[in-house]
């Protein structure tokens, strides 16, 4: 549900309506006696107060604990949001451009020309930037306006640049950030014509400038001239960012970077990551193939997504199984990564055999490069139930891989950290 203009103004003028909702659970059970208490007490923006708390709880763990009990925000609007992490990390990178970047950059200040509720903003304003937001949608802006006290916000088109009062941010000095929409009643996008605004018409809109925007890790970069991070929180993949070349990094071995993962971890209260892991295409990828060793490693998504899967393994002494898969082995595990320890190598046909064999109650499924369903294989495997055997290795995994041609599994141990 998003939020009518109307509703924002009323919710801003009466903050106790949100303070009341947020001591009812607002539960299935009990929304209908909920929603009677607040219409008798808040009116007809009862279920706009409803919206809103739900929105706040949505968004515990994602944004800092500050916006999960004081924010305006609609649950389109939090699910659409950055978790904090990733807008801080970004925002921290921005800030690098700024006194001691690079001198020709130049830039005066950060323009979220798709701002919603303010959360790029908020992170940028964080990093110490003078930072401007704006959004075609009214109510978004007026929940930004709330959200980040202090910060300009503007009604606009992020497809008319000019429609930006120039007094706002240096006209032609400011470095764009824009977050276009991913999603199309409920579809996935494929196209960066789809998104909203369209890729296309965004990045010619602003000819010139240095942009940073961020899109759906699926999409086809393979032609952009910049670089495209790739970032992940906890392991799943949520954003790749494409950035103009004057904004790409230097890579970590020389030369700017074209590709480049971050893998963020450990997402404290306030939002930040206490942990973050950093690879690009300037580092060395000579991994080469071969036979499994103790170990089986299936990289991070954003190292996988970025297409920098070799490079991982060169760092940290591994090797492919197969050069077109993703799936890395090796003697040890790299600190900070799971993988699993090779029991044995079977063919497909022959798991639930040797599942079976080491009483396995349980079991993880890996796959890559294999047209397999591992719901389907779990049920066809019909795994013992807890119990029945003695001595048994309940929980296992299996790791579904093509080497060559030929599809293999390998009967690992339980998921374990280096
Ligand atoms: C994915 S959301 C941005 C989320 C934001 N980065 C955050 O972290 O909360 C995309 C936003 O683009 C806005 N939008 C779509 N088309 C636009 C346009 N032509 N000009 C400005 N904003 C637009 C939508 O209203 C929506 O708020």
């Amino acid at each position: 549900m998003s939020l009518a203009v109307s509703d924002v103004r009323e919710l801003v003028s009466h903050p106790e309506y949100l303070e009341r909702a947020s001591e009812l659970s607002l539960d299935d059970g009990s929304l209908l006696a909920d929603l009677a208490i607040l219409k008798t007490e808040c009116g007809e923006v009862s279920r706009a107060v409803v919206e809103v708390v739900k929105a706040r709880r949505s968004v515990a763990g994602k944004l800092p604990q500050w916006w999960v009990h004081h924010a305006l925000l609609s649950s389109d609007a939090a699910q659409q949001s950055t978790p904090y992490a990733v807008a801080w990390l970004r925002a921290q990178r921005l800030a690098g451009h700024f006194g001691g970047g690079p001198a020709e950059l130049n830039a005066v200040g950060v323009h979220d020309v798709t701002c919603s509720i303010g959360t790029e903003v908020a992170a940028l304003m964080e990093a110490g930037l003078d930072v401007v937001g704006s959004d075609l949608d009214e109510a978004r802006v007026l929940m930004a306006r709330h959200n980040v006290p202090g910060a300009t916000f503007a009604v606009a088109d992020a497809l008319q640049p000019m429609a930006m009062p120039e007094s706002l941010v240096g006209e032609d000095k400011r470095i764009i950030v824009a977050d276009p929409a991913r999603r199309a009643s409920g579809r996935r996008i494929a196209k960066p014509e789809d998104l909203l605004p369209p890729l296309p018409d965004l990045v010619s809109a602003w000819d010139g400038h240095d942009m940073a925007i961020k899109c759906a890790p699926g999409l086809d970069f393979s032609e952009w001239d910049g670089e495209v991070a790739v970032t992940s929180v906890d392991g799943g993949v949520k954003e790749a960012c494409l950035y103009t070349p004057r904004l790409a990094l230097d890579g970590l071995t020389g030369g700017r970077a074209r590709r480049s993962a971050w893998i963020l971890k450990d997402v404290s209260a306030d939002g930040v990551a206490v942990s973050i892991t950093r690879y690009d295409d300037t580092m060395d990828d000579d991994c080469g193939s071969g036979a499994a060793g103790r170990f089986i490693i299936d990289p991070d998504g954003a190292v996988v997504r970025a297409g920098l899967v070799r490079h991982f393994a060169t760092k940290h002494g591994l090797w492919q199984l197969d050069e077109r898969i993703a799936h890395v082995t090796g003697d040890a595990l790299p600190a900070g990564v799971s993988g699993f320890e090779v029991l044995e190598q079977v063919s497909l046909k022959q798991v639930r055999k040797a599942l079976a064999a080491r009483g396995c109650t349980s079991v993880e499924i890996l796959v890559r490069g294999v047209d397999v369903n591992p719901d389907v294989l779990r049920k066809q495997w019909k795994l013992k139930s807890k119990g029945s055997s003695r001595n048994s290795q309940s929980s296992l995994a299996v790791v579904i891989t093509r080497i060559g041609k030929t599809a293999t599994a390998f009967i690992c141990d339980s998921r374990q950290w280096g």
